[in-house]
């Protein structure tokens, strides 16, 4: 595997969630591999989860890590080719990624969606520069459209928690005071159709996914009639994708917040979120203080998803 932005670098996913499994019964089996190798993580976004589980599976991995705030310290960068440089960006992406690559052996990048242009946003246009300028192996540490990484670790919790051969999993949206990006749900969906289980996606209408990304998921527009008979329910909030409303925030309706009162109403279902959560937006407190609440081993699993996939790149080098 030379480069990881979706489902379909990973392989079929029984042999990963397997390897995952191998991996976190033993996470420093292959502690040889990173040696004398160097992983660069580039983050364009703040982060917590995905900065320290996937500098941890690295050192599991026995690579050396150099992290790089691009907004902390670093030059600004100007990503427009053509550009008359005269303003306040003094480099330009074109110079800057090839030069990191000089320093590592793999990167991993984290940009999102920044919904000043959605062909940029859907053409995933700052991590496909690494892609084709860095000569290195490239892995998205969540991008515009995607966040495989999360998704990844999503599927082996659901692997690891369901009773069922094909659980019904809903995805859910939920209220935000912010615009987010659907990189989160895009891959959610793209994983679990992969996977495929009984998926179903609700959300008030004009929240539609990008098409490629729903597949062959269900689309209810009512939550209750979704959440109904549930094994696991995954709430995410995410702005509009079609346009005109593109980046667009539409609904804060709380009425569409997770709560027991509708978690009552899916078959003892596990609750899950990427984190971080707005509580009391997203879902109640008593809902992800739950017994039945997953959001930390999600978390967790984040750590065995980076270090599956870092192995992979290591291994192609
Ligand atoms: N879920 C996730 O990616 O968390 P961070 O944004 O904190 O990395």
């Amino acid at each position: 595997m030379r480069y990881f932005t979706s489902v379909d670098d990973i392989g079929p996913l029984d042999v990963a969630v397997k390897e995952a499994l191998e991996v976190k019964r033993d996470r420093f089996a292959y502690s040889h591999l990173g040696r004398n190798k160097t992983l660069m993580m580039i983050f364009f976004n703040s982060s917590l989860r995905t900065r320290l589980s996937t500098q941890k599976a690295a050192m599991n991995l026995g690579m050396n890590v150099i992290v790089l705030d691009v907004n902390n310290g670093a030059w600004k960068l100007e990503t427009e080719r053509g550009v008359i440089m005269d303003g306040d960006c003094p480099e330009h992406l074109l110079e800057a990624v090839p030069v990191m690559g000089c320093y590592c052996d793999i990167i991993g990048v984290r940009s999102f969606a920044r919904f000043e242009s959605k062909h940029d946003d859907y053409n995933e246009k700052i991590l496909n520069q690494f892609i084709k300028y860095s000569g290195r192996p490239v892995f998205s540490m969540e991008a515009a459209t995607g966040h495989p990484l999360q998704a990844f670790a999503d599927l082996i919790t659901i692997e690891e928690h369901k009773t069922k051969e094909r659980p019904k999993v809903v995805l859910t949206w939920a209220p935000h005071p912010r615009a987010l990006p659907q990189a989160v749900p895009n891959s959610f969906a793209q994983w679990m159709n992969a996977a495929g289980y009984d998926f179903v996606i609700t959300h008030p209408e004009g929240y539609e996914l990008a098409p490629e990304f729903v597949g062959d998921a269900k689309v209810i527009y009512d939550q209750d009639e979704a959440l109904r008979g549930a094994d696991f329910v995954y709430a995410k909030n995410w702005s509009a994708f079609a346009d005109p409303n593109y980046g667009q925030i539409l609904s804060k309706d709380r009425a569409w917040t997770i709560t027991s009162e509708k978690m009552a109403l899916t078959d003892n279902a596990y609750f899950m979120h990427c984190l971080p959560v707005r509580r009391n937006m997203i879902v109640s407190d008593d809902v992800i203080e739950s017994d039945r609440s997953l959001v930390i081993p999600e978390a967790a699993n984040r750590e065995i998803s980076a270090e599956v996939v870092l192995k992979r790149l290591l291994e192609s080098l």
